[in-house]
């Protein structure tokens, strides 16, 4: 059942080629620079003349909403707000009928967005979910949506669900520039091309897992962890440092890295590993900056790079390389070796990672 690996965790890390193309399967036609996502199609106009869109989530399925905040707004150009369910729920939110609510959940039974939804209903907006167990109690109750197509999920921390999350955000995305006009039929087209690719990128990037569990090796009994990122990073970021303390229990932090001069800074020492987002991208070398810093105050550096870079290498003290890829693309791709880094760091320290303390696959009390 486990597919000849020994947790969940690690089988479903390495489902991700497969499930990353299942959920783009018969949604994007590349040659034509078109996306389709039939189970918001009647909401198509909606969804180009909305003013706002509010993504509501909890964990991370709320590093997930975080990333399709940074897509929509980049390629959709519509203002977006992601939202904690469990806030959102309580604080009499401004929300209208011109309001588009999305609802991300893997489970689609998390009981804060459940009741985040009902409110935003009440007030009359537009509710669409982004789910991946079919039939669940979230889809009944959301206008339309989209599937994630994951596949089943057992272990509790998610791994495959959230790079699925990702994949429908980014066709939203894509598919409100395709119908707003934001970007041009020759841009969606070379885009979906390369998202095309991104399941093989996986694959390739998945090789790195010997190396990385060696590096997991080298700071498994640190007792805190800084996970630094940005753009496109900055989520990937949020979401390294929870799976890491959710499966090994190691203390972690994820942070913008221009945010950590303003105190997280205060912590380093030859103690702290800090693992940066520090792929080729438009904030390449202000991430260097950041790397500076952390060495400057001998803090471990662990880099995510571009393959073949060279400047962060002669930095880091551990480079893991992820093939090249549109800066869009990122999340997909720079979130892996972080899921198999927490996994490996857990393993070493002899946790239950696919059923850690204190944690249930589904949240169905608030
Ligand atoms: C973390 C994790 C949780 C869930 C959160 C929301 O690995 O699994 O943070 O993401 O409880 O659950 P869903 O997506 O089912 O609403």
């Amino acid at each position: 059942e486990k597919g000849g690996f020994e947790h969940f965790m690690m089988k479903e890390i390495f489902e991700q080629p497969r499930s990353v193309r299942d959920c783009m399967r018969g949604r994007i036609f590349p040659l034509e620079g078109k996306v389709e996502l039939g189970g918001i199609k009647q909401y198509t106009d909606k969804l180009k003349n909305a003013e706002r869109i509010i993504i509501i989530a909890c964990g991370t399925s709320w590093h997930a909403g975080l990333t399709g905040e940074y897509l929509i707004e980049e390629y959709g150009r519509i203002k977006v707000e992601v939202e904690y369910a469990s806030e959102f729920r309580y604080r009499n939110p401004i929300i209208t009928d011109k309001d588009i609510v999305m609802a991300v959940s893997q489970s689609g039974e998390t009981a804060d967005t459940l009741a985040a939804i009902e409110i935003a209903k009440e007030r009359g907006a537009t509710i669409l979910g982004i789910c991946n167990v079919v039939g669940s109690s979230i889809p009944r109750v959301t206008d339309a949506g989209v599937y994630t197509h994951a596949g089943p999920e057992i272990g509790v921390a998610s791994t495959k669900a959230f790079t699925a999350q990702v994949t429908v955000l980014t066709l939203i995305a894509l598919y409100i520039a395709q119908h707003k006009g934001t970007l041009t039929p020759a841009k969606l087209s070379s885009m979906l091309t390369e998202l095309d690719t991104i399941p093989d990128k996986i694959q390739t990037l998945l090789q790195d897992n010997d190396l990385i569990e060696l590096i997991a090796s080298k700071i498994k009994d640190a007792p805190n962890c800084l996970f630094l990122g940005r753009g496109f990073g900055f989520p990937v970021a949020l979401e390294g440092a929870l799976k890491l303390k959710e499966i090994s229990y190691i203390h972690a932090e994820g942070y913008p890295a221009a945010e950590m001069k303003h105190g997280p800074i205060a912590l380093i020492d030859e103690q702290m590993p800090v693992i940066f987002i520090a792929t080729k991208n438009s904030s390449y070398e202000k991430v260097i900056s950041n790397i500076q810093e952390v060495k400057a105050r001998k803090g471990i550096v662990i880099a995510i790079v571009t393959q073949g870079d060279v400047k962060v290498k002669n930095m880091a003290d551990h480079c893991i390389e992820i093939p090249d890829a549109d800066e869009a693309f990122l999340p997909l791709l720079a979130t892996i070796p972080l899921q198999l880094l927490a996994y490996h760091i857990a393993v070493k320290r002899g946790c239950n990672v696919d059923q850690p303390r204190n944690l249930a696959k589904s949240v169905t009390v608030e």
